[in-house]
């Protein structure tokens, strides 16, 4: 990515090679439009389950950062973090997941592009589950 920036002179994008919760809490308030959290690590064993990125913690800081009708867009080919992430969701009053049917979580966005590990998935014949919330 580092090196695509550099060659095609891109100019605005930023990049934090740290823990992203500290970076998301320097951020203000519902400054964002948008949160992507593209194939969190799906940390298997049940007792490793609270490092999960989306957790309740987690969930309350990108609920601040992002404006009211901004969107977080979760994306996981892991059959225990779908389950897991539809549940931490289903809990929250501020978010509302904008599938009506299951082919909006089942194709990729208008938008998508494939990460390195979207990819990997794709040849091992896992399949991405696209999660789109609106933050109310
Ligand atoms: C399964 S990989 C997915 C990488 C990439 N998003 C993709 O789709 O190709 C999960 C990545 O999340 C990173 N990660 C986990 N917790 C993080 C955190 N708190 N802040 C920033 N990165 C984190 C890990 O280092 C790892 O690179």
């Amino acid at each position: 990515m580092l090196d695509v920036l550099l060659r095609e002179n891109i100019t605005n994008v930023r990049v934090y090679m740290d823990d992203a919760r500290a970076m998301i809490d320097a951020l203000p308030d519902a400054g964002l439009d948008i949160v992507y959290l593209l194939h969190p690590d799906p940390w298997h064993k049940k007792r490793h389950a609270k490092r999960r990125f989306v957790n309740p913690d987690n969930l309350d800081a990108l609920a601040r950062v992002l404006k009211p009708g901004g969107e977080l867009r979760i994306v996981t080919d892991d059959p225990v973090y779908r389950q897991w992430t539809a549940i931490r969701m289903t809990e929250r009053t501020d978010f509302h997941w904008m599938a009506e049917k299951p082919a909006d979580w089942r194709t990729p966005p208008a938008d998508w592009i494939d990460t390195r590990y979207a990819l990997k998935a794709g040849r091992e014949g896992r399949l991405d589950c696209f999660f789109r919330y609106q933050k109310l």
